[in-house]
């Protein structure tokens, strides 16, 4: 397979393949992803969209298949190279994953530390405070994880993810369980994070509204794979059975 053709694409999910076990997750999982855009996958529970994530930083391989960005097949790296993927491309994880040990500002200023080392302490603090106020908790720094509600934790994370202000953000279902007005800021962040930085965004969610606040293209993966991708306008009038089913159960 070769690098995809020079476009305005800055990741591509080309045939991919992937099997845990006796488990088939994808069986020819195609999916490209515009600079600059904000793309949503939505999809059942276990249908693969965490893995999706992981495989464009390493963390989780295909069986076949490649998964390109910036004309590079991440599939191939190795660690060393995966680091410098995993500087230009931060992941939200579902769980916040927070290091329990840690404060807050040291949880926010570990990948600040790692992949941006010429930073001094002063801008580390600096930087630490501006995305704290971001995701509206300004001056929790020195909180532990412990002490945060589910919904902080989360926050939390997404602010350890933004602060290295990354070229490619991965959102795992950053808005579950959150209140309404949390879910409003987050929804707010990522579009911020679009026009303000230029970011590119790979939202997976559940909750609807929020996809379509804040997507450009939505795309539904089912039966192993993306059978359908489009504009939020396109999705609501996709007449596609497995979309219909899954717009029309939100519905009460
Ligand atoms: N490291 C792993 N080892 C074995 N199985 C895994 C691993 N990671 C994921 N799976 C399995 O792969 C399937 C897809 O998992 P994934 O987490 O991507 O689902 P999902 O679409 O994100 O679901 P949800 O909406 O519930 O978060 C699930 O059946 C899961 O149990
Ligand atoms: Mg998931």
């Amino acid at each position: 397979m070769s690098a995809p053709a020079a476009s305005d694409a800055i990741i591509r999910y080309d045939g991919l393949w992937k099997a845990f076990g006796p488990k088939k997750i994808y069986e020819d999982l195609t999916l490209e992803v515009r600079k600059g855009e904000t793309i949503t996958v939505i999809g059942g529970s276990g249908t693969g969209k965490s893995v999706m994530l992981k495989c464009l930083i390493g963390l989780l391989f295909p069986d076949r298949g490649s998964v390109w960005f910036e004309g590079e097949d991440v599939t191939t790296l190795d660690e060393q190279h995966l680091r410098e993927v995993r500087k230009k491309v931060a992941m939200v994880f579902q769980g916040s994953a927070l290091f329990d040990s840690l404060t807050v500002a040291e949880n926010i200023a570990y990948p600040l530390r790692e992949h941006l080392p010429a930073l001094s302490e002063d801008e580390i603090a600096a930087r630490v405070a501006k995305n704290l106020e971001l995701i509206n908790l300004p001056g929790i720094e020195a909180m532990k994880p412990s002490d945060l509600s589910g919904g902080m934790k989360k926050r939390v994370g997404l602010a350890r993810a933004i602060a290295i202000e990354p070229e490619v953000i991965l959102w795992d279902e950053p808005t579950t369980g959150l209140d309404p007005i949390s879910t409003r800021i987050i929804d707010d962040l990522i579009v911020s994070m679009s026009q303000r930085l230029g970011c590119t965004s790979i939202v997976v969610t559940h909750d609807m509204d929020s996809a379509f606040r804040v997507s450009d293209r939505i795309a539904m993966l089912s039966q192993r794979k993306i059978v359908a991708v489009g504009t939020v306008d396109e999705m609501q009038a996709s007449e596609h059975p497995d979309v219909r089913a899954f717009f029309d159960a939100r519905k009460d």
